[in-house]
């Protein structure tokens, strides 16, 4: 902070732009192919050195670029700038986190290399970190935050859905901004971090259980020399990254989920099958039967797929009659329930048959998942919460 002496003939904005961040930062910058991009960043990180005597080392974290980036960096000369080159486990996440683990300093700020986002806004980041903050976003989407006008409506819709399926993982406006700061205590509190695709900010809030969230206005500019390296692959990536994330913050819930949804495509292949048999001529009996049949074996096979797929190693014969045992006794719950419930709640109320069925349904899956979850398919989740076993791939730290 400023001393009262040096500030005292200056108006209530000047002080406020004078006040001194202390704290030495690492700014690390995922690159790959940005020779262009490298000096401009340089200097522009230099300005913001001199102007606010902030003490900032620059580390560029390289994907093997081979295309004159080490040069570059050699060239500008400055002290406080170096290129890491990687050869191995490549990948935009991979090398931020190795970026995370080479810093010196105590707080970190990430940035692309192609001056999407404003290093300008390095001490706007860390002084919202430095009042409080656990983890600071330069984000596009709070008031004051733009982004140029030649973003075409797929870009954008793609990056609001991206956004909108990370909501139950964080309020945050912008998770999917590759522009943040934090402390570097906080990252290597970090466990089991598997950092894949591009969503590495999401994946550090999560992973470093980071409690609050800053966000703090950019203009996020289109890059001006290059090309985007976010391809169709990496956001299927995303997909695959928010299951995880998932799993690894909701634990037992997530498994729920899973079933819930495996269920209930177990009800469409079981009217599916059924239907078909009646329109082949065969005795309703049977349909039924046959129906029930097909749903099982259809919902045992997608369970081991996703619902407990930590299991997959298990026998799947011994598996399949524990879960067909534990469906089993999921039908005379689900049985049992609806008809007490229509003999005495649901006794004289409209629908009362079909609320005591639904209720029924509702409890015999509850059985079911309880049944397998702990005796079927039992084992914890390696992602889950309490406990975690190492996952393969998972980044010790
Ligand atoms: N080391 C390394 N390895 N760096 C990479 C790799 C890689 O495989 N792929 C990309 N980079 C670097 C780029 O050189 C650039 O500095 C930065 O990561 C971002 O890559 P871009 O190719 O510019 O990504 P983008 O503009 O499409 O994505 C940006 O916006 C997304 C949200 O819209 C980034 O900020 C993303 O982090 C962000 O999710
Ligand atoms: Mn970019």
């Amino acid at each position: 902070m400023s001393t009262p002496a040096a500030t005292a003939d200056l108006d209530g904005a000047d002080r406020l732009a004078r006040i001194e961040i202390l704290t030495p930062i690492s700014v690390v910058v995922p690159t790959y192919k940005e020779v262009l991009n490298i000096p401009l960043v340089i200097e522009r990180i230099a300005a913001i050195r001199d102007e606010h005597a902030i003490e900032i080392e620059l580390l560029f974290m390289d994907d093997d670029s081979n295309d004159g980036s080490v040069e570059a960096v050699e060239q500008a000369g400055r002290e406080w700038a170096r290129i890491v080159v990687r050869k191995q486990n490549r990948g935009l996440s991979p090398a931020v986190v190795d970026g995370l683990r080479e810093a010196s300093h105590p707080v970190v700020v990430c940035m692309d290399c192609d001056l999407s986002h404003p290093p300008e806004k390095i001490p706007d980041l860390v002084l919202a970190l430095e009042s409080g903050q656990q983890f600071v976003l330069g984000s596009r989407y709070v008031p004051g935050g733009t982004t140029d006008d030649d973003w075409g409506l797929f870009r954008w819709l793609n990056s609001y859905v991206a956004t909108l399926l990370a909501r139950p993982l964080t309020s945050a406006k912008d998770p999917m901004s590759g522009y943040f700061a934090m402390r570097k205590a906080d990252f290597d509190a970090a466990r089991h971090l598997n950092p894949i695709g591009y969503k590495i900010a999401l994946e550090l809030i999560v992973k470093c259980g980071i409690e609050n969230v800053g966000e703090v206005p950019i203009h996020f500019s289109d890059r001006l020399h290059g090309e985007s390296k976010l391809s169709l692959k990496e956001q299927l990536k995303y997909i695959q990254h928010l299951r995880r994330l998932y799993i690894h913050k909701f634990g037992t819930a997530m498994d729920l989920l899973q079933f819930l949804v495996v269920g209930a495509s177990g009800t469409i292949v079981n009217l599916g099958v059924l239907s078909l048999l009646q329109w082949l001529g065969s005795l309703e009996a049977l349909a039924l039967a046959a129906g029930v049949g097909v749903s099982v074996i259809s919902n045992f096979l997608l369970n081991r797929r996703f619902t407990f797929s930590y299991a997959r190693a298990g026998n799947p014969w011994k598996q399949l009659v524990g879960f067909i045992g534990a469906s089993a006794v999921g039908m005379v719950v689900n049985y049992a329930v609806a008809l007490t419930l229509r003999s005495t709640l649901l006794e004289d109320v409209p629908y009362g048959l079909q609320f005591a069925a639904i209720a029924g349904i509702a409890c015999g899956m509850l059985f079911n998942f309880l049944g397998n979850r702990f005796i079927v398919f039992k084992k914890r989740h390696p992602g889950a919460t309490k406990k975690p076993a190492p996952e393969p791939g998972d980044t010790a730290l």
